[in-house]
């Protein structure tokens, strides 16, 4: 039986593991974590993730290697890259894993970005304010998830306070754009080279974190643009899996804000709004069997649950929504589930979801 390695055992983990049964193939886990949510789909591996002894079983009883999270120590995986093959390429998850680089990415591909600059301390932040503007957002380099590790300044006099308040250096300063709605680019690439994307997916922050993902957006031209900068980065990256860029709308254009090497919460809806998920094609590119259809099925709406799960979660179901539970323990600002609903017509998903929102009620998502 086909045997895919996975580091990272969390909700993502749990979704390409279910994805993998459709495909007759089997997701081992590589997470230190107690009773992580992958646990429900495969066999957990319980070391931490750059354990060599745990890496090489992985290497060894795997015929491929990949990873549900962005912030997997590359050195760790290089070590077992000639024993088995390892998707996506760690040059991508290299490169993910520093927004700076991430940035120069997008620069060297003429894919248009907000204004940036490398702070590495308060006088470099002084000179920041002037090439980027105000507001600015301050956010570290490094293992940033969930809006963590950002600060939002609006005036000079807060900039020493901003910067004191992100020990985790280096950081970046960046533009804060007042963009007109967040989109994704969902793209997937086999080890042959076949390439699909989904269609683009509109999602709604709060604090930082994604909270609501409605699909498919229907704006031909920037379903284009945003094809042509998802398909530069895969190229570039000699991509094998599937890829998430996130983008800023600003009237017709679209600047571009971070791509994540892997499975994406705004790709959720594709379980059951798409042909085939974003798990079994990730799994279908990882193994080089030929790509799924990414054709949406209906008008899909997510809404993650966020801190807190409903005393009746089942109540969610009504009308045919289709519920997540990744079975995690509650915390504040915590990613424990989501809903996602398929209607003929964008109107009734809309309808669909702002009756979701209110059995929901007002939900704080806001992390500690
Ligand atoms: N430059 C910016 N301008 C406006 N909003 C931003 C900017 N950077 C981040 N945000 C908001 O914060 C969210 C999280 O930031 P992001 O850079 O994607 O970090 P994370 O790695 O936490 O997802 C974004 O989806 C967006 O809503
Ligand atoms: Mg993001």
């Amino acid at each position: 039986m086909t045997r895919v390695g996975i580091v990272g055992a969390g909700q993502l983990g749990q979704m390409i593991g279910a994805a993998g049964k459709k495909l007759g193939v089997t997701c081992v886990f590589l997470d230190p974590a107690d009773s992580p949510p992958a646990e429900t789909v495969g066999t957990v591996i319980r070391k931490p993730f750059d354990d060599a002894t745990a890496l090489q079983e992985l290497a060894r009883d795997c015929d491929v290697i990949s990873y549900e999270f962005e912030n997997v120590p590359v050195a760790a995986l290089q070590a077992i890259a000639d024993a088995v093959p390892v998707y996506p390429p760690l040059a991508a998850l290299q490169q993910a894993q520093d927004r700076a680089h991430e940035k120069a990415l997008f620069e060297e591909l003429e894919i248009p970005l907000p204004r940036w600059q490398n702070v590495d301390s308060v006088a470099d932040l002084q000179g920041a304010a002037d090439h980027v503007g105000l507001p600015l957002v301050l956010k570290t380099r490094r293992f940033g998830y969930d809006g963590k590790g950002q600060v939002v300044v609006s005036s000079r006099a807060e900039l020493p306070e901003a910067f004191a308040a992100l020990p985790k250096r280096p950081l970046i300063a960046e533009q804060w754009i007042a963009f007109d709605r967040e989109i994704s680019a969902i793209g997937v690439r086999n080890r042959k080279g076949d390439l699909a994307t989904y269609p683009l997916t509109q999602n709604e922050h709060r604090h930082g974190i994604l909270h609501t993902s409605i699909a498919p957006v229907e704006n031909a031209m920037l379903a284009a643009l945003a094809e042509d900068y998802l398909s530069r980065l895969l190229l570039q990256l000699d991509y094998v899996g599937v890829l998430a860029l996130e983008l800023f709308v600003v009237g017709d254009t679209l600047l571009a804000n971070e791509f994540a090497p892997r499975v994406h919460n705004s790709g959720h809806w594709t379980i059951e709004g798409a042909t085939t998920s974003q798990f079994e094609n990730h799994l279908r590119a990882v193994l080089d069997l030929p790509l799924g259809a990414t054709t949406p099925t209906g008008h899909a709406g997510m809404i993650n649950l966020i801190g807190t799960m409903p005393a009746d979660p089942t109540a969610l179901c009504a009308g045919g929504a289709a519920l997540h539970d990744y079975g995690k323990v509650p915390r504040r600002g915590r990613k424990l589930g989501h809903v996602t609903v398929i209607a003929a017509d964008g109107a009734t998903r809309d309808h669909q979801l702002a009756m979701l929102a209110e059995k929901l009620g007002d939900t704080d998502p806001r992390p500690d």
